[in-house]
């Protein structure tokens, strides 16, 4: 078993974002996670595609793109033209998330689909074959630093029977409060990519805090074999 890692920008230092950006592209992580906030749908501004465009020039690592905005299907295209791999929008944003999945497709993007912690997994029965990934918010989205919301361990384990019942793809993300102590219970419960803000750009040392949540993969890897 592997766990994928897609530290959130959201806790960097902007003052020293091009340092920042270096300190991702030398570290193990996987991917980097951008939060897009409209001070609508969520109760803070972040930053938007000035900031996603210089990153994305920098950064060798797939940008994973978290839109927590109002009409998430206005910006399908000017995400595309960053070079994004993937854009996941709320379901709590889309009438037609259908419509808004095979947009994304069109436009050359791995499609997510998030869901904020009051709304259920079950809600994603009909669509869970056409999306690439299903992101869990383990806190209500707007900030980072949040502690973690406990019920997400379960809802990760109902995702996790939704996606192999279905014959689906879809990889499991959690955004939100992950740190040493819920990433190893996220990963036994089927989490496949950590995303991680705080944790890993407050780090004494963020290079060692990723290599930790990495070894978490391994570390599951190697007492699942001594078990079977
Ligand atoms: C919150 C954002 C998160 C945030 C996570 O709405 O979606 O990505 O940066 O921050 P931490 O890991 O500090 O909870
Ligand atoms: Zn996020």
């Amino acid at each position: 078993m592997s766990v994928l890692v897609s530290p959130s920008l959201l806790s960097a230092n902007f003052l020293e974002l091009g340092r920042e950006i270096e300190m991702i592209n030398r570290s193990e992580a996987d991917w980097l996670h951008l939060d897009v906030m409209d001070g609508v749908f969520v109760p803070n501004i972040s930053f938007g595609f000035p900031v996603l465009e210089a990153v994305s020039k920098v950064c060798n690592k797939p940008l994973d793109v978290h839109f927590m905005i109002v009409h998430p299907e206005f910006y399908i295209h000017q995400t595309a033209r960053t070079g994004a791999m993937m854009m996941s929008v709320h379901y709590e944003t889309c009438i037609h998330l259908h419509r808004v999945i095979q947009e994304i497709h069109a436009a050359g993007m791995k499609a997510g689909v998030t869901l904020n912690p009051s709304t259920p997994v079950s809600v994603l029965e009909d669509i869970i074959r056409d999306v690439d990934m299903v992101m869990l918010m383990s806190v209500n989205p707007g900030f980072g630093g949040q502690k973690f919301i406990e019920n997400t361990i379960r809802k990760v384990q109902r995702l996790r029977r939704m996606i192999t019942e279905s014959g689906s793809n879809a990889l499991i993300e959690v955004d939100g409060g992950v740190q040493q102590e819920t990433a190893p219970r996220l990963v036994q419960a089927g989490t496949d990519v950590l995303v991680s803000g705080s944790y890993i750009f407050k780090a004494a040392d963020p290079l060692a805090a990723i290599h930790g949540l990495k070894a978490l993969g391994n570390s599951f890897a190697q007492s699942n074999c001594k078990t079977t």
